[in-house]
């Protein structure tokens, strides 16, 4: 029987796009490892971030599709980090599946507008902190931009300000209150 997230990935076909050897590599050296660290390739497609992962870390990957059927959600282990380029269809429960089995940090790449308020309070609910982040195209992906993501660990947000609600509305109708 076809598994609901291979379902999933089939009927999306923005989520089998693949990474750039040189994007993926950006991506891995913005991190530092520690000997015997451990990284998932949580979403391998053609193994272009696990191929190029440090050689002195312990590497472990899941993919969704034959040969391997291997399922992210169901991967129960704890690692210490996972990059990849995950299917943009489900980030957020990828978000909550990523904060529940990493010890140390993620890096994902997601579309520009992929931070929504409920990721941000997984992250913020889970103690991860973005410290880094990269925009940048990729010309022949689907013509909006996209960022990278470095998130790690008790780490605060190098964010200028904390994310928040802002409104217009209200200032204006007081504004035009007080001038009558
Ligand atoms: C956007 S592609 C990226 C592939 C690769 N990481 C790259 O950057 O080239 C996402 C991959 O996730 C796989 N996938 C989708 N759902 C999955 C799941 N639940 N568990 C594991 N892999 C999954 C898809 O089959 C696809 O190969």
């Amino acid at each position: 029987m076809i598994s609901k997230s291979l379902k999933n990935s089939l009927a999306n076909p923005n989520d089998n796009i693949y990474t750039p050897k040189k994007l993926a590599k950006d991506c891995i050296d913005s991190f530092i490892f520690k000997k015997n660290d451990t990284i998932l390739d949580a979403f391998y497609g053609n193994g272009v971030f696990y191929n190029n992962y440090p050689n002195n870390i312990k590497k472990d990957f899941t993919e969704i599709k034959k040969p391997y059927e291997k399922d992210f959600f169901k991967y129960k282990k704890n690692v210490d980090w996972i990059i990849t380029n995950p299917p943009f269809s489900m980030i957020t429960p990828i978000f909550e599946h990523t904060v529940n089995i990493v010890n140390k940090g993620f890096g994902y790449i997601l579309p520009g507008y992929g931070l929504s308020n409920k990721r941000l309070q997984i992250l913020k609910d889970n103690n991860f902190g973005i410290t880094g982040i990269s925009y940048f195209y990729v010309t022949d992906w689907f013509g909006f931009p996209v960022i990278f993501i470095k998130c790690e660990k008790n780490k605060d947000n190098l964010f200028l300000f904390e994310p928040k609600n802002y409104k217009i509305f209200d200032e204006i109708s007081n504004s035009i209150k007080e001038t009558k």
